[in-house]
């Protein structure tokens, strides 16, 4: 595929739109009130009442929304999409009984994508990411980012980060790259975790950042993959190269990760069912984003929900991301995401839509970019045929998408 992106052009006058709680926050409107956004060379140069629209705007083409919900561009801020196979066995597995560890420690788990992924070369590894990105981009995702961790090789993890960066060319989708060479420990390095931890700081980090393709470095801290020390080396080895951190953080237990995250400045830390006050304490205190992966939640029957209340109260924002891997979470709905969050963790659907829009931005750096509708920002927004907001969480398994502008580009509907 080329980089040539075959969609419309999205500049013109949007209209007839309904601005969802949260959206513009330049614009609070109700959501009664007809919205209009001018898009100019796929820039946003202005969001609000269609009854107050400057006059140079007037003349611009005119796109009608038909009384859609207009919503930021989702952000899909945590997948694994990459990978070689599938594991449905191991899902027939835990539904014997067997545990997630279980199942790792049986040679099954990340390893056994890895072998999977290892065999692929890069064409075939796009060619099986391709359809699962689609899928996510058909529900309005217009931002995504993507990890590495199925390689724990240099050339393997190359790989696999070189699709990445494919994917995004190809579809016309902002992708940021996540190197998770300390995902699992290879069989190779059976034994030898400090060896192998070695070799991810001292060579394989360098030399994918030496070729562009490490945005943020991230570490499976857990009692099956990494520990804090281990963490903490590649914090230092990512600090040490200006690249900043996250953390898959006490999903299965509390290692502390996050307290550790949060001093090295962490985006964002992920899964975090098992995270203590301290831990909340110190992401707040660093701005980090707490990352809620409902989907690998309810995938592991977990019972240890994450502590939404407290942090609720100690406003640390909170991010909402499918965690797409064909282990735990093989699902490819942002929409279904915010349907389980509301469900199983008890968010609201103003923070469920925040989760997957302009926290999940933050979640990625991204602020700036994506996640709001906002003068000067690209022009990434979602029209959907529904009357509430609620409505986006409620149908889960359906897809009110009318027309999803990417990038500048009118890439699901059209409107003229
Ligand atoms: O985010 N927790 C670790 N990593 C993935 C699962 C990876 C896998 O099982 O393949 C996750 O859940
Ligand atoms: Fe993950």
């Amino acid at each position: 595929m080329t980089s040539a992106t075959p969609f419309p052009s999205a500049d013109g006058l949007w209209t007839g739109l309904r601005l969802a709680p949260g959206a513009a926050p330049g614009a609070a409107l109700d959501a009664d009130t007809e919205a209009a956004i001018a898009v100019t060379e796929g820039t946003i140069r202005w969001v609000g009442a269609r009854s107050a629209l400057p006059a140079r705007f007037e003349g611009l083409p005119l796109h009608d929304g038909g009384g859609a919900l207009v919503t930021p561009g989702l952000v899909d801020c945590h997948t694994h999409l990459v990978y070689g196979g599938q594991r449905a066995n191991e899902f027939a597995m835990r539904l014997a009984g067997a545990t997630y560890e279980e199942v790792a420690k049986a040679g099954g788990g990340i390893v056994s994508s890895v072998r999977a992924t290892r065999e692929a070369d890069e064409d075939a590894l796009f060619a099986q990411a391709a359809p699962r990105l689609e899928q996510l981009l058909a529900d309005g995702v217009c931002a995504i980012e993507i990890k590495s961790g199925y390689g724990l090789a240099l050339e393997h993890e190359q790989k696999q980060l070189r699709v990445a960066r494919r994917l995004g060319e190809a579809y016309g989708v902002t992708v940021r790259t996540t190197f998770l060479g300390a995902h699992a420990l290879p069989p190779e390095y059976a034994g030898r975790s400090g060896d192998y931890i070695d070799l991810v700081c001292s060579q394989m980090l360098p030399a994918l950042a030496a070729e562009g393709l490490v945005d943020a470095v991230d570490v499976f801290c857990e009692r099956i993959a990494f520990s804090l020390a281990e963490t903490e080396q590649v914090f230092k080895a990512a600090k040490a190269l200006g690249l900043p951190v996250k953390l898959h953080a006490e999903q299965l237990s509390d290692m502390g990760g996050a307290a550790l995250a949060a001093r090295y400045g962490a985006l964002s830390c992920d899964h975090i069912e098992h995270l203590s006050a301290e831990g909340i304490e110190a992401m707040r205190q660093s701005g980090t984003v707490a990352v809620l992966l409902p989907g690998a939640y309810y995938t592991l029957r977990d019972t240890q929900l994450p502590p939404i209340e407290a942090l609720r109260t100690a406003g640390v924002p909170m991010a909402v991301s499918t965690d797409h891997n064909p282990g735990t979470s093989p699902a490819l709905s942002l929409l279904l995401m915010m349907n389980m969050a509301c469900t199983l963790f008890r968010l609201t659907v103003p923070e469920a839509l925040a989760g997957v829009t302009v926290h999940a931005a933050r979640a990625l750096g991204l602020q700036d970019t994506h996640g709001t509708i906002a003068e000067d920002m690209p022009a990434n927004f979602v029209l959907w045929n529904v009357r509430d907001a609620a409505e986006l969480a409620y149908w889960f398994g359906q897809r009110p998408v009318r027309t999803v502008v990417r990038q500048g580009r009118i890439a699901v509907g059209a409107t003229r």
